[in-house]
């Protein structure tokens, strides 16, 4: 593949696999964690565009090669960059100013002269694959610097750039000591996505704020510099989603369900099965739950004989001191409650620290008469969204946080705020006590939702804008439409 270009690019931080490496020194390969590697997959399985990024190990050059249909071009780290490009400014700058502060996020000169480096390696990377005037699509808060390094090296390029995590209002934004860097890194791209209209709103906002240039949603005005001419560039929300259809067809598997059976079995047949399914990050609001779930044990509104709460915390960013705090805390508490209030033969928290195959996940899903998403903040979620695609059944009862995405999508749910134990407790009572006909009717219409905005709806209405914002398809030409002859079926963006 040396030498190819392409004429649909992927870029971002993580690739769809991590390579891992036996004691015994053997390399092998593993799906990554993450939304977005979630969405990304089966919209690039559709294309014949090429995946940028980093293998998940530092110190480890690879030429580009094909992983299960898919072309990846890595992009190598080194120690020093992984310290301070993705476990410092990455995720113990951004990542916790961008979630609200839930931490302190930490400020480094050191961190972010490496993040600007590195962004920049990115960049070079994406534009010796890039075909001319190919489609360049940029992804998440480890980039934001990429889309205006890319414009700079390649004016002819139609670029995108979509974050797949919440995006801060101004106040506490305007923390960041290199918020106009980022801003205008941002804006090299045509078209930037968010997740909620209330992040394309905070962007807009900062814009204002900080660069003064006229906004009119969901166009921002961009005047021409010493570098580029000016540009009007596009900034609203695209809410990402799953492969619904294939996530069903795995639940509705023989095999799946048999294993749903099988899962329920060996926690011993209890009345009600919850589940919980995360990375372990403090964004995802597991100590909050687990307290929930601990006072209604403790206050006998469930019996342990009865319930089993399924926790899967798959690991994360385990080098970054807070997230070592949290896998403390959280394995603590688990104890504890298992101690507290376990017998023979029930335990109250069935506590996995690993990740999954998706067909354990669709039989997880299944298995559970409760999901329980009780996030303190995230862009969207997706697993509330998987746990609705895997339920064909028209059962289970989805427990959502108001502060998650996919709260504004999946109305039906039963939405709490997390910060409300008495509220989280009242919630996970409903939904265990939930008559079976209130359990279908919200359910169908959870189900309805999530078909009408699957994943393919999400990118088709991604890069439809793009191509709008460039003239139209046209420019693209019918051989270099990312997405081959798939119908588009989206709303055009306004014309001012
Ligand atoms: O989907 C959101 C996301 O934050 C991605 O940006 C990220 O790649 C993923 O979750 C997992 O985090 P990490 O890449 O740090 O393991």
């Amino acid at each position: 593949m040396a030498d190819e270009r392409f004429a649909f690019v992927v870029v971002s931080n993580r690739l769809p696999v991590d390579r891992v490496v036996a004691e015994d020194g053997s390399a092998s390969w593993k799906q990554s964690p993450g939304g977005l590697v979630t969405a990304l997959e089966p919209v690039m399985r559709k294309t014949e565009g090429a995946w940028v990024g980093w293998i998940g190990q530092p110190e480890v050059e690879l030429a580009p090669f094909t992983h299960s249909g898919l072309r990846i071009v890595p992009l190598a780290l080194t120690g020093g960059e992984v310290e301070l490009f993705y476990e410092g400014f990455s995720n113990d700058t951004i990542w916790p100013l961008y979630h609200d502060v839930i931490v302190p996020a930490t400020y480094h000169r050191d961190w972010w002269d490496s993040y600007v480096a590195v962004n920049q390696r990115f960049a070079d990377q994406a534009a010796a694959v890039a075909d001319v005037g190919a489609t360049v699509w940029v992804h998440d808060y480890q980039l934001q610097l990429v889309p205006r390094m890319l414009r700079l090296a390649r004016p002819d390029l139609v670029i995108g750039f979509f974050n797949h995590i919440p995006f801060p209002a101004y106040g506490l934004y305007s923390q960041l000591p290199w918020r106009t860097q980022i801003i205008e890194g941002l804006l090299g791209a045509d078209v930037i996505g968010f997740q909620r209209v209330s992040d394309a709103g905070n962007f807009s906002r900062a814009v204002r704020r900080l660069l003064g240039y006229p906004t009119r949603s969901p166009f921002i005005e961009v005047p021409a510099t010493d570098e580029l001419p000016a540009r009007r560039v596009v900034a609203r929300p695209f809410p990402i989603s799953i492969d619904v259809v294939a996530f069903e067809e795995l639940a509705r598997s023989p095999a799946v369900q048999a294993r749903a059976t099988q899962i329920r079995a060996e926690l011993g047949n209890p009345k009600t099965v919850i589940l919980g399914v995360d990375r372990l990050d403090y964004t995802k609001g597991i100590g909050h739950r687990l307290k929930a779930f601990s006072e209604i044990l403790e206050e006998g509104r469930l019996k342990v004989e009865d319930v089993t709460l399924v926790q899967v915390a798959s690991p994360s960013r385990e080098r970054v001191e807070t997230y070592k705090h949290l896998r403390d805390e959280i394995e603590l508490t688990v104890g504890r409650i298992n101690g507290d209030f376990g017998t023979i033969g029930h335990q109250a928290v069935n506590y996995l620290h690993h990740g999954f195959p998706r067909e354990e996940m669709a039989a997880l899903y299944l298995a559970a008469d409760v999901m329980l998403v009780t996030a303190l903040r995230d862009g969207m979620n997706l697993v509330a969204k998987e746990y609705v695609a895997a339920r064909h059944d028209e059962d289970g009862v989805l427990v959502l946080s108001e502060f998650a995405g996919a709260a504004d999508e999946l109305k039906t749910s039963l939405r709490i705020n997390p910060h409300d134990i008495d509220g989280l407790k009242d919630a996970i009572m409903q939904a265990v006590d939930m008559p079976r006909a209130e359990r279908r009717k919200r359910m169908r219409s959870l189900r309805k939702r999530v078909r009408e905005n699957d994943v393919g709806h999400w990118s088709r209405s991604f890069l439809r804008t793009l191509s709008d914002a460039n003239g139209g398809i046209d420019r693209l030409g019918a051989d270099l439409d990312p997405l081959g002859d798939l119908e588009w079926t989206v709303e055009r963006v306004p014309k001012p």
